[in-house]
């Protein structure tokens, strides 16, 4: 992990920081010394999680691209209903819940009880992690393709067998099908695939999906999948209703803005279902106010699509840039861009940190890579001007 500023650390740090203690390993720390961070550090956990973002005290931030958010959101309804949901915030949120379970299965066409709501996708996505993780059973990803599910299934002693792109940088369905063995528990597909922002074609990825959900179960992430045009003809929840062994995966962080608030949600039968709440608190994790939020603003075309044409105008500003200076880079259906780079990838993001911009670097195919979330345009000024410095 080398001197990379782990999620912990910086919890720490900010619990000290605000002058008070923190509790860890069931001990109680006193904030004699506070520690200070002497030299900052661009590097990433072992085991990345978007959430662990750099952070450097010193330099002003001018632009967050790191972590696929979209700066537009949350939209003004869901601001609305969290100030409305305020005063009765002491109570449990049961009506609520139901609430946002009914208008998804209103709006997908599935039954209630094929849906489990939770604070954003990332603990489904460790529930099946972890439930899928056995040892001597494997799961299998493309490569490079989002970690956390099977980096938590790694750790439980399930072997991460990692299927290569296809030379357009696509999900290789067919080398996914054929590493599939006896010990196979989950295939896990990220649909828009991150960090590729490619997308699969809908009519191979279904069939593929029928043919072999009867041997495995598939974990279909369609975290990207909103900034998609047709999200409704390529969602695979359909496949749920009609029986399939699969689990899709959806989030609220994304297009609608909710990284902070947290809601995520899985689509998937009901056994499954009760598999996953073995491993997590789900729909129990969820605040009310956050719940309001999202009732307020599920389906909010009008926002939605406002959003969705500012994150073209910034990424269309962002192709020219990278065409202006002479780099390639592969074509996004997503809010995040990955092209290649000509330095080496950790010194790159040291490099635009240091000019108030943050980036994330990846390594495969032996080529050093930069994916730039997509910001406001503001941002992406900022990024292209600290771009034309280094490149
Ligand atoms: C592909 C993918 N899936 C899931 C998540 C987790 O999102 P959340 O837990 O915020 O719903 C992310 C976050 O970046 C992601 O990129």
């Amino acid at each position: 992990m080398g001197n990379s500023i782990s999620r912990r650390t910086l919890i720490k740090r900010g619990a000290l920081l605000a002058g008070g203690f923190s509790i860890a390993g069931g001990l109680l720390e006193t904030a004699q010394a506070s520690p200070v961070i002497k030299s900052p550090s661009y590097s990433f956990p072992e085991v990345w999680s978007e959430r662990d973002i750099p952070m450097d005290p010193i330099v002003p931030m001018k632009a967050r691209l790191s972590a696929n958010e979209n700066p537009f959101g949350p939209c003004d309804k869901a601001k609305a209903a969290i100030m409305e949901a305020l005063p009765t915030s002491y109570q449990y949120p049961f009506m609520a819940l139901g609430d946002l379970v009914q208008k998804i299965s209103d709006f997908e066409k599935v039954k209630k009880e094929n849906i489990l709501l939770s604070s954003g996708s990332s603990p489904l996505l460790m529930a099946a992690g972890l439930y899928y993780g056995k040892p001597g059973t494997n799961i299998i990803t493309g490569d490079p393709s989002y970690a956390d599910l099977p980096s938590k299934a790694e750790r439980m002693g399930a072997k991460w067998v990692k299927v290569p792109l296809t030379a357009d940088y696509k999900l290789d369905l067919d080398a996914m099908e054929k590493a599939i063995d006896a010990n196979t528990s989950l295939v896990y597909i990220c649909n828009p695939n991150n960090p590729t922002a490619t997308v699969l074609d809908k009519d191979r990825l279904k069939s593929f999906c029928e043919r072999v959900s009867k041997k495995v179960t598939i974990f279909v992430d369609e975290a990207y999948i909103d900034y998609l045009d047709d999200p409704q003809g390529t969602t695979l929840i359909p496949l749920v209703s009609s029986g399939a062994n699969i689990i899709v995966a959806r989030t609220f962080s994304k297009l609608y803005g909710f990284a902070g608030l947290r809601i995520g949600y899985v689509v998937t039968q009901p056994e499954t279902i009760k598999k996953l709440t073995m491993y997590s608190e789900a729909t129990w994790s969820i605040s009310a106010t956050t719940l309001h939020a999202a009732i307020a603003s599920y389906q909010d075309r009008e926002f939605l699509d406002a959003a969705l044409k500012k994150t073209i105008a910034s990424k269309n500003y962002l192709y020219e840039v990278l065409k202006k200076e002479g780099y390639t880079y592969v074509p996004s259906v997503a809010n995040f861009v990955i092209f290649p780079i000509k330095m080496d990838g950790e010194r790159f993001v040291g490099e635009m940190m240091k000019r108030g911009v943050s980036i994330r670097n990846w390594k495969f195919n032996s080529q050093d890579w930069c994916r730039v979330s997509i910001g406001r345009m503001d941002e992406m000024e900022a990024f292209a001007s600290a771009f034309r410095e280094i490149s």
